[in-house]
């Protein structure tokens, strides 16, 4: 989907991320520090604003299940909507049970938005529970609260 929506602030452009837009997926994720594999281009959506990346998020497809991961927007633009628009987006064209992991409760909160609810590790399908203990051993490590979330339904 290519989509020029009023609700993105002028000049900025959703589309499906290419090939070429490898190299500034990898660096919006890292400079976040989110989790640095599974980046396949094929999976993203970007925003564009003038020929740049300035905004992107990903379906990690599994068997049963599908992960919203990798979501960033670039600092300058956070708080412009850009992450809200991306986030929709996603859930949208989702075709598997969407779950998500966030460090930290003030994310919760911001996918809470969306419909997402936490849920257990029980809840979890297998392959979301292989792929979330890696990540949930780093936070324990580092002290940060983890939230696992699917998404039930859009509150809108
Ligand atoms: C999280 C992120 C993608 C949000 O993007 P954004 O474009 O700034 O978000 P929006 O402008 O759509 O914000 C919508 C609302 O969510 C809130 N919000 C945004 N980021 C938030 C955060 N990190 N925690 C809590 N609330 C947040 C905003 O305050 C805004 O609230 P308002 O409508 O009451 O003003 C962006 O802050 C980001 O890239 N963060 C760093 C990477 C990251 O943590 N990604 C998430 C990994 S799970």
């Amino acid at each position: 989907m290519t989509n020029a929506s009023p609700a993105l602030p002028t000049g900025c452009v959703l589309r499906p991320a290419t090939s070429r837009d490898i190299w500034a997926i990898r660096k919006l994720v890292l400079l976040a520090k989110l989790d640095p594999t599974q980046l396949r281009w094929s999976q993203f959506s970007v925003i564009e604003f003038e020929g740049q990346v300035v905004a992107c998020g990903q379906l990690r497809s599994f068997q049963t299940a599908q992960e919203l991961g990798s979501m960033v927007v670039a600092p300058a633009w956070r708080g412009r909507g850009l992450g809200t628009y991306i986030a929709k987006h996603l859930i949208e064209v989702a075709t598997q049970p969407l779950y998500l992991e966030c460090l930290g409760s003030n994310l919760a909160a911001f996918y809470a938005r969306f419909g997402f609810v936490p849920v257990s590790w029980r809840e979890l399908p297998l392959p979301l529970k292989r792929k979330f203990s890696l990540s949930a051993l780093a936070a324990t490590l580092v002290r940060l609260p983890v939230t696992l979330m699917q998404y039930r339904q859009s509150r809108e």
